[in-house]
């Protein structure tokens, strides 16, 4: 304890990050690795949209934004909800972020009171619980199970209701499991979040990454749901923009109007000259991000089955780019497995565990590299697991 940790506010509460730390620090010191860890694309942002920003620079876009972000930006935004989901914003019910992840942050900031009560779906992005607690409130759990591939149970959230519930916090593709709840459950979703007169902050960051068969539903396009639904998105993951810092929530205008000081205290705007590459993102050519998406596909219809064949289980994926993968079957509590994979075969994902997954059971691969190397990261995960299975 320093003077200064002593003394801090009693919002803030250690977070375990060690175990990722030890992991990011043991592939820094190995060749080899083949990094199926991170959320982050491996593809580079489509060349168009980093000339975008270069032309930003030299037309000297260098300085602030209003806090909600540049009007064109705003007006596409709200165009591509309305074309992509249905959705019904104008451009002032938009707001600019860096990143969906502020866009959360703002969120809770506005909504989440102390003692309030946020169910989100689980496992989880554990950003929700931070930004829950930061501002006082308790971050609830709602679990889903690889038995329904990960899908929601209205029936798991309603019994976690109770006089203090605020909100719901759906995320559908949710990470790290990929399960895209299908419209016939968003639909009772949404009449239990009228029944019990919850918020529901929708993230669909992941929403352009669904594989065919299933669907996106988004839920604000639902009658009654518009007024009582914060919808969140951004740019990291469908345009490969993850270090742009651009994302955005979409919510009715009176609350963008509410919420647009406090925006400006978080950073002011979003970068000026990442605001005009995620413009050219939207108004530009969308073939390059068909094509990221069906290779995605791709690796994922060849990763299902070399996954069966090597005897593992897990919840079917609908959408985003990760295999919640069941490694009990290995003998070895995920955290162990993970350690262990990295420095036996320098593979390097996560354990359910960093997801809050409360079983030891699961690991998160995120499919994000070019096929041979995933390829060869599942040879190595095979024998890896079969003599982990003969050893046990
Ligand atoms: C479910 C979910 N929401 C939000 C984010 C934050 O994304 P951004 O890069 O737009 O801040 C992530 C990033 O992994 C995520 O998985």
């Amino acid at each position: 304890m320093s003077l200064l940790t002593d003394r801090l506010a009693p919002r803030i509460v250690e977070e375990d990050g060690a175990f990722r730390t030890r992991m990011l620090g043991i592939a820094a010191g190995m060749n080899d690795v083949i990094a199926l860890g991170r959320g982050d694309p491996d593809f580079h942002t489509p060349a168009h949209i980093v000339e975008a920003a270069k032309a930003a620079l030299d037309a000297n876009h260098h300085h602030y934004t209003g806090p909600t972000g540049i009007p064109q930006l705003r007006e596409a935004i709200a165009e591509d909800l309305t074309h992509r989901y249905g959705l019904d914003y104008a451009a002032d019910e938009v707001v600019v972020t860096a990143g969906a992840q502020e866009a959360m942050m703002l969120t809770m900031l506005g909504m989440c009171a102390p003692g309030d009560d946020v169910l989100i779906t689980s496992p989880r992005f554990t950003s929700y619980d931070t930004a829950v607690r930061l501002c006082g409130g308790n971050p609830i759990p709602v679990p889903t199970f690889e038995h329904d591939d990960f899908a929601l149970d209205v029936a798991e959230i309603e019994k976690r209701i109770t006089p203090r519930t605020r909100m719901f916090v759906l995320v559908s593709p949710n990470n790290p499991t990929g399960a895209v709840t299908p419209p016939e459950k968003i639909r009772a979703i949404a009449e239990m979040a009228i029944r019990h007169d919850l918020i529901v902050l929708s993230d669909e960051i992941y929403a352009q990454m669904i594989y065919a068969p299933n669907e996106h539903l988004s839920i604000a396009t639902l009658p009654g749901m518009r007024e009582r639904t914060i919808t969140l998105n951004g740019f990291s993951k469908t345009y490969s923009m993850t270090g742009w810092r651009v994302g955005y929530l979409a919510a009715p205008a009176d609350l963008v109007h509410m919420l647009t000081e406090p925006r400006h205290t978080l950073s002011i705007n979003a970068c000026t000259i990442s605001q005009h590459a995620a413009l050219a993102a939207l108004t530009g050519p969308q073939e390059p991000i068909e094509a990221m998406i069906s290779e995605y596909a791709e690796r994922r219809a060849w990763l299902m089955p070399a996954l069966d064949d090597a005897g593992f289980t897990y919840g079917h994926p609908g959408g985003a780019f990760y295999i919640y993968t069941n490694v009990s079957s290995s003998g070895l509590p995920s955290p162990d497995f993970c350690l262990r994979l990295l420095e036996e075969t320098g593979v390097m994902l996560f354990p359910g565990t960093m997801f809050g997954d409360e079983t030891t059971d699961y690991i998160r691969i995120s499919y994000l590299q070019p096929l041979p190397l995933i390829q060869e990261a599942m040879e190595r995960i095979a024998s890896f697991t079969a003599h982990a299975r003969s050893e046990a």
